[in-house]
């Protein structure tokens, strides 16, 4: 059990925005694999919200999905790596020669999603594709590059959709930023994604743009940025939404914002 007392959740992304990326995740994948059959193999516990999601959405685009599950150990109870995964669970399905997608919830230090690609790439499947809900490239040990990426996320610990902290706030339909009130004061988080609508609170400094950057910077849709909650913006920050402008243009899609007069007064994005 955890001491709720302690714990401050911090809504993060939530149920609309999870499920909006799922889609273009699925269809981005349906794309690649075209046609025929597709083995996903789900790693439990934490990629399970997100299996059951994603191969809804497979179906749905036509791909012929089997599902098989895996089971990987590394944390123990808390927020830090224990560092050596174990395979707790094997897959029940042959992989010689077929097409595999491997889905987990996130890469942190890299350690379990390369040990889980090492062991399904011993067993000489066809093709073979890793997907993950969240990305945390900041916290890399061990070099990892996921092939699908739900969301590139800051240093922080996130619950909910799948995600755990010690077995807790796995069934939460959205995603969520922990922290414990007497470890860490300061709140690590100044923004949260509503739908297409990103909301600041605070200030965009230096750290929250760099927070920010992890993960609007690789954002695929049109942006809705609300700063009515915010209370200013330093260069770096003036500069992080001129490059968030930019980056989402050359994608071809659009920057909206909401509240900056009031907030940033006259200055220019
Ligand atoms: P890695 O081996 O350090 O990359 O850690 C991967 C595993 O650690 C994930 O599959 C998760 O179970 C867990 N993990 C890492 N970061 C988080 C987090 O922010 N929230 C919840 N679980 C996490
Ligand atoms: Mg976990």
């Amino acid at each position: 059990m955890t001491d709720s007392a302690k714990v401050i959740l911090t809504p993060f992304i939530d149920a609309a925005a999870i499920q909006r990326r799922v889609l273009e995740l699925a269809d981005t994948i349906a794309k690649e694999v075209h046609s025929g059959e597709l083995l996903v193999a789900g790693v439990l516990k934490g990629g399970f919200v997100f299996t059951a999601d994603l191969v809804r959405v497979l179906n749905r685009l036509g791909i012929h999905v089997r599902i098989d599950f895996l089971r990987v150990s590394s944390y123990g109870s808390g927020t830090v790596s224990s560092g050596t995964p174990v395979l707790s669970g094997d897959l029940s399905e042959k992989l010689n020669g077929r097409r595999v997608l491997l889905v987990d919830d996130i890469v942190d230090t890299g350690r379990t999603s390369r040990f889980v690609h090492e062991k399904i790439m011993e067993r000489r499947p066809a093709w073979l594709r890793t997907c993950v809900l969240l990305d945390k490239p900041r916290r890399r040990v061990v070099p990892f590059d996921a092939d699908y990426i739900g969301f590139r996320v800051p240093d922080a610990f996130i619950v909910g959709y799948g995600l755990d902290y010690d077995n807790e706030y796995r069934d939460r339909p959205e995603l969520s930023v922990i922290r414990f009130a007497d470890r860490e004061p300061e709140p690590s988080f100044r923004f949260r994604i509503d739908g297409g609508t990103v909301l600041f609170k605070g200030h965009l400094d230096a750290k929250a743009a760099e927070d920010a950057g992890d993960t609007l910077l690789h954002w695929h849709t049109d942006l809705e940025l609300d700063l009515s909650g915010m209370q200013g913006a330093d260069r770096d920050g003036m500069n992080f939404l001129s490059r968030l402008r930019e980056s989402l243009s050359d994608k071809g899609f659009k920057l909206s914002i909401r509240g900056m007069k009031r907030t940033l007064g006259d200055k220019q994005v």
